[in-house]
Parts: C-alpha cells; sequence; structure tokens
C-alpha cells in the first residue's frame, strides 16, 4: 500500500454517502438533465440513462471508490498504487484534467445560478416586478447569457465560492454544506413538482418524460444518455476515486454506492418532473435548450402564493448542489497537485482559481461575442461539454474497468468483500458489469457518436 495516507477521513458512512451524492447531485440533474431529456426525446433518453445508472454506472461507482481506498494519494497516484504500472499514473491524471476541464465551463452554469439567486432576491424587495411570461423569461435568459461581461463576473463569483470552500478543507467545507442543503432542496423540488402538475396541460410533459417511443431510439439518445450517467455520478474524472482516499476500512462500498446512484437518479427525475409539465403548460418546446430550468422555474413560481419567497430558497439550494459538485472537482485537482507536485494547499487552490477563470471566460463568451467561433460545428461551451461527458469521462471510466475489472480484480474484490461480506452471485454481477459490459458499451457508444 502507499506512503500517502490520507489527511482527513469522512466522520461517518452517512457524511460519505452525502459528500458524494453532493458531487453527483448539482446542475447534471437540474439544469442539464431536464433539456437533455427535451432534446433527445424524452423517454428514449431517460430509460437508457437510468439502465446505464443502474447497471455499469453503480459498478463503475464502486470500482472508483475501491481504488481511491486502496490505492490513497491522489486519483493519479491511487491508480500508480493499485497497478503497480508507473504508466497508470498518466491514466490517471488524465482523469484530473477532465476535472479541471469540466469545473472551467460548469462555473459558467453555477454563475447563471448566482446571478438568479440575486434577481431572485431583487424580486423580494420590489426592485423588479414586471409580468412573467414564457418570452419575457427566455429573453431574460438570452440576455443574462449573451452579456459578455455580466456573464465573466458571474463566474467569477462561483468560482471564487468554491476556491474558498476548497481553501476550507474537506471535513469542515464539503460535509458540512452537504449535509443540510441537499435534503431542503428535495424538498422544495417536491413543492414544485406539486404545483406545476396542477397546471393546465401538465400531464402531456409527464406523458412526453415516460411514453417510449421506437422512433425516439437514436445512436445519438444513446450516446447521450451514457454520456450523462458518467456526468451524473461524476465518474471518469477522479472524483469517487480521491473521496474513497478518505473513506474508513469498515464502510462497506457496495451499499454507499447504491445510495448514490439512487439519490442521483432521484433528483434528475425530480427535476424532469418538475420542468416538463411546466413545459408543456406554458406552451413551450421541449428542445428549448440550456434556459430551459431558468425559464420555466422562475414561472412556476409565479403561479404559487409567496412564489418569490420561495424562488429564494430554490436558487440558494441550487446553488448549494451546484458547489458541492464543483468543490468535488477543484478537491480532485488540488489533491493531485498538493500530492504530486508537493504544493501547498492554498497555492494550488489560487493557481486553479486563476487558470480557471482564463479558461471559463472563453466558454462564458461563446454565448455572445465568440458564438461564431465553432470547434466541430459547436460553441466552445458545447465543445468543452461533448469532449468532456462524451468522451473523457467514458474513457477515465474505461481506464477504470480495466484496471479494477482485470488487471487488480483481486483487489477489487477483497475491497467489495471488506465491511460486509457479499454473495458469490453479487460479486460476479460486478465483475461482469465492470470487466465486460462496460468497456464494450463505453467503446461502442464511443464509436457510433463519433462515426456513426
Ligand atoms: N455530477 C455533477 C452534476 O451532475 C457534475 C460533475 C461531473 C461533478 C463530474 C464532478 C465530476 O452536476
Amino acid at each position: 500500500m502507499s506512503q500517502n495516507a490520507p489527511t482527513a477521513q469522512w466522520s461517518s458512512k452517512l457524511g460519505f454517502i452525502l459528500a458524494s451524492a453532493g458531487s453527483a447531485i448539482g446542475l447534471g440533474a437540474i439544469w442539464k438533465f431536464p433539456f437533455l431529456a427535451g432534446e433527445s426525446g424524452g423517454a428514449a433518453f431517460i430509460i437508457p440513462y437510468i439502465v446505464f445508472t443502474f447497471t455499469i454506472g453503480v459498478a463503475l461507482v464502486m470500482a472508483e471508490i475501491a481504488l481511491g481506498r486502496r490505492g490513497r494519494g491522489s486519483a493519479a497516484s491511487a491508480m500508480m498504487a493499485v497497478s503497480k504500472k508507473p504508466g497508470f499514473k498518466w491514466l490517471g491524471t488524465l482523469a484530473i484534467l477532465t476535472s479541471f476541464l469540466i469545473l472551467s465551463y460548469y462555473s459558467v452554469v453555477g454563475g447563471w445560478c448566482v446571478a438568479y439567486l440575486v434577481d431572485s432576491v431583487g424580486n423580494i424587495t420590489g426592485a423588479h416586478s414586471a409580468a412573467m411570461t414564457s418570452d419575457s423569461l427566455a429573453q431574460d435568459f438570452n440576455s443574462l447569457i449573451t452579456d459578455g461581461f455580466m456573464n465573466c463576473v458571474w463566474l467569477l463569483v462561483f468560482l471564487s465560492i468554491t476556491c474558498g470552500v476548497v481553501v476550507g478543507g474537506v471535513e469542515q467545507g464539503i460535509e458540512r454544506i452537504s449535509k443540510y442543503l441537499m435534503p431542503a432542496l428535495f424538498i422544495l423540488m417536491l413543492v414544485i413538482i406539486v404545483r406545476s402538475l396542477m397546471l393546465d396541460g401538465a400531464w402531456k410533459g409527464v406523458e412526453y418524460l415516460f411514453n417510449f417511443k421506437w422512433e425516439s431510439v437514436t445512436w445519438h439518445a444513446i450516446l447521450q444518455a451514457m454520456g450523462f450517467t458518467f456526468f451524473s455520478l461524476s465518474l471518469g474524472a477522479g472524483i469517487l476515486i480521491t473521496y474513497g482516499t478518505y473513506l474508513p476500512k469498515d464502510t462497506s462500498i457496495p451499499s454507499s454506492s447504491v445510495w448514490v446512484a439512487v439519490l442521483a437518479i432521484q433528483a434528475a427525475l425530480l427535476a424532469g418532473l418538475m420542468i416538463m409539465p411546466a413545459v408543456f403548460a406554458f406552451g413551450m418546446k421541449p428542445n428549448a435548450g440550456p434556459g430551459l430550468v431558468f425559464i420555466t422555474v422562475p414561472l412556476i413560481f409565479s403561479h404559487i402564493p409567496f412564489g418569490e419567497i420561495f424562488a429564494v430558497f430554490f436558487y440558494v439550494c441550487l446553488l448549494v448542489a451546484a458547489l458541492t459538485s464543483s468543490v468535488s472537482l477543484l478537491e480532485v485537482v488540488v489533491a493531485f497537485m498538493h500530492n504530486e507536485w508537493k504544493m501547498s494547499r492554498r497555492l494550488s487552490v489560487l493557481l486553479c482559481y486563476l487558470s480557471l477563470f482564463c479558461l471559463g471566460v472563453i466558454s462564458a463568451l461563446s454565448f455572445g461575442v465568440w458564438s461564431d467561433f465553432k470547434i466541430f460545428d459547436r460553441t466552445f461551451f458545447d465543445f468543452l461539454d461533448f469532449v468532456c461527458s462524451n468522451l473523457l469521462m467514458p474513457i477515465g471510466g474505461l481506464v477504470v474497468a480495466f484496471l479494477m475489472g482485470w488487471w487488480a480484480w483481486p483487489t477489487f474484490k477483497e475491497e467489495l468483500m471488506m465491511a460486509v461480506p457479499r454473495s458469490t452471485l453479487t460479486i460476479n454481477f460486478i465483475r461482469l458489469m465492470v470487466s465486460v459490459l462496460a468497456p464494450v458499451l463505453v467503446c461502442v457508444a464511443i464509436y457510433q457518436g463519433i462515426f456513426g
């Protein structure tokens, strides 16, 4: 085992699950899921997403946590320690680069949440009182994202908060905030769902989400669903490997992993149920893209008594959900710089802060002044998201699958059996998922997505 002893441990199993679920549940579930489902035909996206999550998704979550707990250190050194091959270190470094890239554009969307929070506070104080319609809200969203300067300011605010939390350290920073505000977010989502289901025409949205049509099943939808599974479980970016390093030996990996997956799916489905019925009730298009949440949620709130106050709570919770994810992304990079380059945490955070801002600015401006700058037909923001979700994270998953399913299987098995022994059937199922199904599905989906 490695000499790099972890600097901190989770205070409890619940703390670990909440922090991992905090990383999983974020803008992916609440902002990305509804518009991806809207664009890719509802159930034709959701069903593969659920199937991917409960097969290869959970299995890879277990593999990453086991890898982290056994390897210790950063994601890169954990891979090297478990494989006993220096080459794996480079593959681990790729996962860290992935986290860094994701955080650069994730923070742009995080910035939008800050902007909406500030705006919702303005609504309470009566600073704005314009009537809300789907057109006016779409216009508001558009002005926000095309205003390069403000977009960069909000990006900077979001990045500053993320960096502030990480400087505080794992225990105090991540665990404390995720414990209280995630349940609050779930409750608020339930309130919104109830109201949005009561709107006229809302059931068309539910039907859209769950009515399966074969003609909507395309390789594109399947690749999107797989990419989203990785994104939503925070797989393939070194997150769970890093969090696993803080996991005590007496905590069972399989049960923690299943919890994380269940919570992540639940958040995404709730977000779908919150948004889609309202989309149909207000006569909007389900494929309206990244603005979907930011347009529909204020509309629903305008139909709820004391909606302005609920809205503030909602954006606070959304921001915290985004932060528990962004913090996990930054934590991975900082742990790497600290362990591998022997930099202090403070210096690592500072360097990340500056470089993430520079890269994030390009994404932020790609909605406005730089919207004509395209790479393979995509804006810079879309391109980064495509590369990270649909290529880099699945490739990261592939490496973990190969390492834990084949190369270091005995170690993985030992980790799975620790704390609570599992039946041979369960162990064989996990092995099948990790060593066969995950690599095959990832390769087919990537191939079809690029060349199909
Ligand atoms: N899972 C997070 C979300 O859904 C995003 C994320 C991706 C976080 C990859 C960490 C790593 O918002």
